[in-house]
C-alpha cells in the first residue's frame, strides 16, 4: 500500500500546494509513482502549477460520483510518474464516505498519494483519507503563520497528532537580523515536530511557468531531504546557511 501524505496549514498561502508539487517531483525522480489530489474545492491550483490545466475535463467530484479513477486523473506529459486529480469546481462536492473509498483505492494504485488540503481549521475531511495519512503542516517563519500553525496543532483530530511541521520560505538572513524567530522557537510555538525546512526560492516561485524544479537547486535538495525522511531514511539538517 502506498504512503499517504496530506498538507495542511492555518494561514493560507504558506506553500502547501508548492511543497506538494515539489515533493511529487522529488518522489518521481526516486522512481515512485505519485498521485496528487487537489482538495481545494473551488480554488484548484495543482493543474496550473504542473501545466495540465488546459487538458482538464473531469475532476475529483466525478470520481467520487462513480467515474473510474483514471478518467479524472491527468498524467504529466513530461513526467509519467506524476498524476493529478483536480479539485471540484464547487464547494461541498466532496462526500466523506466516497472520499474514504477513493483514498483506499488510490493507495493501492500509487506509491505515494498526496492530498493537498486548503488552509484553515475545517478538518471535516481529514479522517476520511485514513488513519495512515501523514499530515504535514506547512508554515512560514513569520509570527502570524507560526501562531496559526499552533492553532492547527491544538485542534487537529486526535488520530492526526503525529503531524509534522515543514517550515517553508525559510531565509537564514531574516533570522540573523532577528526579523523572524529562530527555528527552535518556531518549533516550540507551533507545537509540531519538525520534518524539514524549504528555503525561500525563485525556483519554486516559477513552478507555474517551468512545471519543474532544477535538481541542483537548494529547493530541490531541501525537498529531497524531506522526501527521504518520509521514506523512513535518516537525513541530517545541513548547516543553516546551506539550506
Ligand atoms: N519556498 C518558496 N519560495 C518562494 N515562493 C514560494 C515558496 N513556497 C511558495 N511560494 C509562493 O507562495 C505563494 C503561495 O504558495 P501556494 O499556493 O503553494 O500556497 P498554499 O499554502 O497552497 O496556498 P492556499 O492556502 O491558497 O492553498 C505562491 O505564489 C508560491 O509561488
Ligand atoms: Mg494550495
Amino acid at each position: 500500500m502506498g504512503i499517504c501524505l496530506a498538507t495542511t496549514s492555518g494561514k493560507g498561502g504558506t506553500g502547501k500546494s508548492t511543497v506538494s508539487c515539489g515533493l511529487a517531483l522529488v518522489f518521481s525522480k526516486l522512481n515512485k509513482s505519485v498521485l496528487l489530489v487537489d482538495m481545494d474545492e473551488g480554488l484548484r491550483c495543482l493543474d496550473l502549477l504542473l501545466g495540465i490545466d488546459s487538458n482538464v475535463v473531469f475532476d475529483l467530484s466525478d470520481i467520487l460520483n462513480g467515474a473510474p479513477i483514471l478518467d479524472g486523473t491527468y498524467t504529466l506529459p513530461q513526467n509519467s510518474n506524476i498524476s493529478v486529480i483536480p479539485a471540484p469546481h464547487q464547494l461541498g462536492a466532496i462526500d466523506p464516505d466516497a472520499l474514504a473509498d477513493f483514498a483506499k483505492r488510490a493507495k493501492l494504485m500509487y506509491d505515494i498519494v498526496i492530498f493537498d488540503f486548503p488552509a484553515g481549521l475545517d478538518f471535516s475531511l481529514y479522517t476520511a483519507i485514513g488513519d495512515d495519512a501523514q499530515f504535514l503542516t506547512v508554515c512560514n517563519p513569520d509570527p502570524v503563520s507560526v501562531r496559526d500553525a499552533a492553532a492547527v496543532c491544538a485542534s487537529l483530530p486526535q488520530t492526526k497528532n503525529d503531524a509534522r511541521l515543514i517550515i517553508n520560505r525559510f531565509d537564514a538572513e531574516y533570522i540573523k537580523k532577528k526579523i523572524y524567530s529562530n527555528i527552535d522557537d518556531i518549533i516550540d510555538v507551533s507545537g509540531f515536530r519538525l520534518l524539514g525546512l524549504v528555503p525561500q526560492s525563485t525556483e519554486l516561485m516559477l513552478l507555474s511557468i517551468n512545471h519543474n524544479i532544477n535538481k541542483k537547486s537548494r529547493a530541490f535538495k531541501a525537498l529531497y531531504r524531506i522526501a527521504e525522511r518520509l521514506l523512513g531514511n535518516e537525513v541530517r539538517l545541513p548547516k543553516i546557511k546551506k539550506i
